[in-house]
């Protein structure tokens, strides 16, 4: 951890854009682009981040606080700064450690893990990884027998919410994927894999770590009943087998007992809906960008889905967060705590548990930073009155 601490120490990085740059250079063409990419012409992705450039802020001047206070709760769990890390499935790939690295990560900064149906690890194992709050979201991929299956593993081992994930009634056309053989990479037979395999080989590195850990990794929380875990699917069919409905609701409701977090809202109406469901956190969240192009960016969706949502339910939203001031942005315009996906994921990347720490250490520096001079000294203090942002939003 020490050697690869160094990897992502000051000045080779300083920002997340830094993160990215490393990740690329380290990971195969195929895994990076999977991290990287989003769906169609990748507008929504382009959009996430470049919708926070519209909102600028309107410090309190010659107010200087030497202490800002970063902690928050969400759903009742303590963290150290408004952030979570959001599902991603196949971290395994990225980095052998995969989600273990990423929860020891979360564990240090003292913050919330958010761990995806497809991941690497069991989901046990991951929840003993961090003294965090972890969340479990849900797809329904395998049916129903088995997510009631991974529903009671995820209780008994102590995540305290659920998340369902709803934006995904089939895969986004993710084209780098469909360029890079992801589909035949996971799935094919020997003689299809044969012409996307020169890119593993110009990454040694990555391709020792991946052949040590015993190459594609199974989903470890998806049991199919007398077959065990569910090999690794390609994404796109994955995703097409698992969506979940209004109608799962009840049924989720009743297996879990427990507080449901709803991901993937854009609208007022389906804010309100997801409550009456009795949803006890929102995620305004538009997959990053990697499900239907041409929705809006999430922040330019946060004030509609905060005014609907009316206090009465926890509001957090997710995609194209780069930066520290991007995360007091959407605070400033309501959110509770905002998710990262891909920031950590290129730490992860880079250099593995060192780098997702190395990305949450220059999101919290420079949220703290921003904070101290906007002239705000605790996170309960940031409000609208801060940002000016377009008027239509
Ligand atoms: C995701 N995301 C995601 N969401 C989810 O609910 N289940 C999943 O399995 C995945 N998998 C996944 C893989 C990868 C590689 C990425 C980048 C994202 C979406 C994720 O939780 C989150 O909504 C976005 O990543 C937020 O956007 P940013 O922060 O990446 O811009």
């Amino acid at each position: 951890m020490i050697g690869t601490a160094h990897r992502v120490s000051s000045p080779r990085v300083v920002n997340i854009e830094d993160l990215r740059r490393l990740a690329k250079r380290r990971l195969p063409r195929v895994v990076f682009d999977y991290l990287d990419g989003g769906a169609e012409a990748e507008l929504t992705l382009r959009e996430n981040c470049r919708a926070f450039e519209a909102i600028t802020f309107r410090p309190h001047q010659a107010v200087a606080a030497a202490q800002c206070d970063l902690r928050t709760t969400i759903l009742g769990s303590k963290i150290s700064f408004p952030v979570m890390l959001a599902p991603v499935g196949y971290t395994r790939l990225i980095h052998a450690r995969g989600e273990l690295a990423v929860a020891r990560a979360a564990s240090t900064a003292g913050v919330g893990y958010v761990v995806a149906t497809f991941a690497g690890h069991k989901l046990e194992d991951v929840k003993n990884a961090t003294s965090g709050p972890v969340w479990y979201q849900l797809y329904l991929i395998g049916g129903r027998e088995v997510a009631e299956a991974a529903i009671e593993r995820a209780r008994n081992a102590g995540y305290s919410a659920l998340v369902l994930t709803i934006d995904t009634a089939v895969s986004g056309l993710r084209e780098r994927d469909l360029r890079n053989g992801m589909k035949e990479l996971l799935a094919g037979n020997i003689f299809s894999k044969l012409p996307y395999l020169p890119q593993m080989f110009a990454h040694p590195a990555w391709l020792t770590s991946f052949l040590l850990d015993g190459g594609l990794p199974s989903l470890e929380n998806v049991i199919v009943p007398g077959q065990g875990p569910m090999p690794l699917v390609d994404v796109s069919s994955g995703l097409a087998a698992a969506a979940i409905t209004w109608k799962d609701f009840g049924w989720i409701r009743e297996s879990w007992r427990g507080p449901i977090v709803v991901k993937g809202i854009l609208t007022g109406e389906d804010a309100r809906r997801a409550m009456d469901e009795g949803a006890a956190a929102i995620i305004v969240s538009n997959h990053g960008g990697r499900q239907l192009d041409g929705v809006a960016a999430t922040i330019r969706a946060l004030p509609e889905v905060i005014s609907a949502v009316n206090g009465e339910a926890e509001v957090l939203m997710d995609s194209g967060i780069r930066r520290g001031s991007d995360i007091v942005k959407a605070l400033c315009l309501g959110a509770r705590a905002i998710l990262i996906g891909r920031a950590y994921g290129y730490g992860l990347g880079a250099a593995g548990e060192a780098g997702v720490a190395r990305a949450l250490g220059i999101l919290r520096a420079d949220v703290e930073r921003t904070m101290k001079l906007l002239g705000c000294s605790a996170v309960g203090e940031l409000n609208s009155s801060l940002v000016n942002y377009p008027c239509g939003w």
